[in-house]
């Protein structure tokens, strides 16, 4: 049975096409309405509100609370501590897989980081809950802490990122700096991050008996659901998660995190529905983070301007009880030729929380290094920066001499630098000023992700009355994954997208995998496709086997599904709707399956989106304040399923880059490991004033090999080349070189030294 949405087929499917379109939102009415129902806006019948204490030092032990004060104020039920926490069937210290990380729900007396929770009050009101929590008033056994990358030795992870070695390389790197004729040696800095989604973790969960009942807000639902049976040792037909919506998660919704445990916990406790949710200040602590690297860089270049050594090791901090290893030597496998090159990583235990993934691991702080890195060697050559890269460029994975399963990076760095103006760009620095005096530079920098596929499971139905039901269990975080992945559908279904309902954010519908690594919409979106396709094969059967359907004996030749008809492939007047062909055959529905998995194809070839980012900024000479003013990007990324929502996706991660090279910096209190700055005021991130003109252009890309659909990531490639194409651009506005982010007035105003203990570059003054 062939017909035109088969497998293989569907991604160079065009004519009658939802994917390519720039559809808004199907979900756009219902958020600005304020009508999605996140899972803090449940309210079971008779809950109670959960607040979450959390120890104000960084290492030690509990000794004592005033549980008298708290369980006497009006409204308070009841405070959960490590001597009444229900037990859990699992060890929450062990970590059973990469994907599960360890937890802090009450199993002891030790503090292992600030904002660790150490107890919750729960209550019949959440003013209730909040004064209990105060009148808790902890006392402690206080530790030395450790809080940075110099407080203990570094040792060498056993991974890094989920599953990747700590250090690679090839060639004798000693011997190609050794034949270089223009070096860099130099170390750049980024700070710790936190993920900051609009929404804060938040959980409601009812008992019944040995059935549970969670309302959260998740990136992966099928995988939490797995690790809550886990943790409850109980079966998993006996609970239920809800995620119809999320409202951001950038990393720090993946893996089941302590409060989601402790929400349930505390139901269990008091047996009522309780709801918790995290305040803003509360994300600073148990929920995971982004944790600072320091990465060194030593690149050398011959006469010719090309690259004969590269060395990248990274300096990274993790918990003193877990591990997640920021892997920020990844960008550097894959980009630039060069015969000897070493990436290494190693970490050291800091009293922190454990980090995790957040918007672009590794491939953010890694690629704002190695393109600042690599902008430096450019002018130590004077060459010009895109020059240079072009010099450097590797058709092939430089590492591993892995082809690209396809790789149109020549095109970005060409498109975009032709709608930038580019070629106008002086080679020296401090040469351009705008009509104000101030200081103009130009930058760029080389974007990079990989893309990737993971397990999915997606079911498509095929409804007696014409229209079509998809049903996949992940979320719409808010990039507008229901709308791509009705786009994909509706092709695959031969259904007009309007006559598409959509079911998802549900534990027992199909998995549709962790929303996570940009490869959202090419895995459920396979899978659905594929389910698509068993449906429409399953419909021709009937038709085609059928001596009353005029598409009778066409089993051979095929059929073509569109708009709610299946049409004979080698005679199109013949056709049926897809009402007749099931009214006649007595059924109301036809069901469809499709899986997806990691693709085979993965192991011959390397897959990645690619793109190119070219920024300008202005400098006050006098006051040293920095505007972005222009962002172009381009990008490479496959197939295009909605134009819109990824140009969307690009600005955001461009956003993103311009919070990370000027604004984004936790503060952590060196005496008690406290985020200073742990809420939306002081936590700088860019506000519209801050975000300039921002262009996306979609370069075409057919990759035959990544995936069914031929579509790549989106979500994370905007923040790798955008941080370093903005220092980059700094760089040649002033003259100034920071290799510290966020990037700050006083580091391009003052020399070396002047500002702060902290090691830092020597810088010029204006
Ligand atoms: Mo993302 S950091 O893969 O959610």
């Amino acid at each position: 049975m062939t017909h035109e949405f088969g497998i293989g087929s569907t991604a160079h499917v065009r004519h009658g096409s939802n994917a390519g379109q720039p559809l808004t939102r199907r979900d756009g009415m219902l958020k600005v309405a304020g009508t999605a129902r996140y899972a803090g806006d449940n309210h079971p019948e008779g809950m109670l509100y959960a607040v979450m204490v959390e120890s104000n030092i960084a290492r030690g032990r509990v000794t004592s609370f005033d549980l008298t004060a708290a369980k006497a104020h009006p409204g308070v039920v009841e405070v959960m501590t490590p001597k009444n926490r229900p037990s859990l069937a699992a060890d929450p210290d062990l970590r059973p897989n990469p994907f599960m990380m360890r937890l802090d729900v009450l199993q002891n007396d030790r503090v292992r980081y600030a904002r660790q929770p150490i107890a919750v009050v729960i209550a019949e009101t959440l003013e209730a809950a909040t004064e209990g929590a105060a009148l808790l008033a902890p006392r402690y056994d206080v530790e030395q802490p450790r809080l940075n990358l110099d407080s203990t030795e570094s040792f060498v992870p056993k991974v890094i990122r989920v599953m990747s070695p700590p250090e690679d390389g090839i060639g004798d790197i000693e011997a190609g700096f050794a034949a270089g004729v223009t070096h860099i040696d130099a170390t750049y800095e980024t700070p710790d991050h936190y993920h900051n989604p609009m929404e804060p973790h938040a959980v409601v969960a009812s008992w019944d008996g040995d059935r549970l009942s969670i309302d959260m807000s998740t990136q992966n639902p099928t995988f939490t659901h797995a690790q809550v049976a886990y943790m409850f040792g109980l079966p998993t037909e006996n609970i239920q998660i809800r995620s119809p919506w999320v409202g951001g998660g950038f990393g720090g919704k993946g893996m089941l995190a302590s409060p989601t445990v402790l929400g349930i916990l505390a139901a269990r406790l008091v047996d009522r529905p309780v709801k918790l949710v995290l305040r803003r200040d509360q994300m600073y602590g148990s929920v995971g983070h982004r944790a600072p690297t320091r990465q060194r860089l030593r690149l050398s270049a011959d006469d010719e301007g090309k690259l004969t050594a590269l060395d990248h090791q990274t300096l990274t901090a993790t918990s003193s009880f877990d591990e997640f290893i920021e892997p920020a030597g990844d960008a550097s496998h894959v980009l630039y030729a060069s015969p000897a090159m070493s990436i290494t990583h190693r970490a050291v235990r800091v009293d922190m929380g454990t980090p995790v993934f957040m918007r672009a691991p590794g491939e953010a702080p890694g690629s704002a290094a190695l393109e600042s890195a690599m902008d430096e060697l450019a002018w130590a050559s004077r060459i010009d920066p895109l020059d240079f890269r072009l010099r450097n460029y590797s058709e092939t994975e430089p590492l591993h001499h892995k082809p690209f399963s396809s790789k149109e990076l020549r095109e970005c760095y060409r498109q975009g630098a032709e709608r930038f103006g580019w070629s106008r760009r002086p080679l020296e620095p401090r040469r351009m000023r705008n009509d104000n005096g101030f200081l103009v530079g130009w930058g760029m920098g080389t974007a990079t992700f990989p893309a990737i596929t993971f397990q999915a499971a997606a079911r498509a139905k095929i409804l007696s009355n014409g229209t079509g039901v998809v049903e996949i269990s992940s979320a719409d975080m808010g990039q507008g994954s229901f709308t791509a992945l009705a786009q994909i559908a509706a092709d695959s279904l031969g259904l007009d997208i309007e006559q598409l309902e959509f079911h998802a954010g549900k534990s027992d519908l199909p998995d549709g995998g962790i929303e996570g690594a940009s490869a959202h919409t090419a895995t459920a979106g396979s899978a659905i496709a594929f389910a698509g396709d068993d449906a429409i094969g399953k419909l021709a059967e009937l038709a085609t086997g059928d001596e009353n359907s005029p598409l009778f004996g066409a089993g051979n030749t095929g059929v073509i599904a569109r708009a709610g008809r299946l049409y004979r492939r080698d005679d199109e007047n013949r056709s049926e709707s897809y009402a007749d062909i099931m009214a006649r055959a007595g059924t109301t529905m036809i069901e469809g399956n499709g899986t997806c998995g990691p693709n085979p194809a993965a192991k011959s070839f390397s897959m990645h989106s690619h793109g190119a980012v070219f920024a300008e900024v202005t400098v006050d000479p006098d006051l040293g304040q920095v505007r972005v003013t222009r962002l172009v990007g381009a990008f490479a990324a496959g197939r295009v399923i909605n134009p819109r929502l990824v140009r969307s996706q690009y600005y955001g991660g461009m956003i993103w880059g311009i919070s990370f090279a000027l604004h984004e910096e936790a503060i952590v209190d060196r005496r008690t490991g406290m985020i200073i700055n742990a809420d939306l005021a002081e936590y700088r991130i860019p506000v519209n004033a801050d975000v300039p003109s921002i262009e996306a252009i979609l370069i075409e890309e057919h990759d035959p090999y990544v995936n069914a659909l031929g579509t790549k990531g989106v979500g994370e490639i905007g923040i790798t080349g955008t941080v370093g194409a903005i220092a980059n651009a700094i760089w040649h506005a002033t003259g100034v070189r920071v290799r510290r982010f966020p990037i700050r007035i006083e580091d391009i105003i003052l020399p070396h030294g002047q500002v702060s203990s902290m090691e830092r570059p020597q810088s010029n003054t204006l």
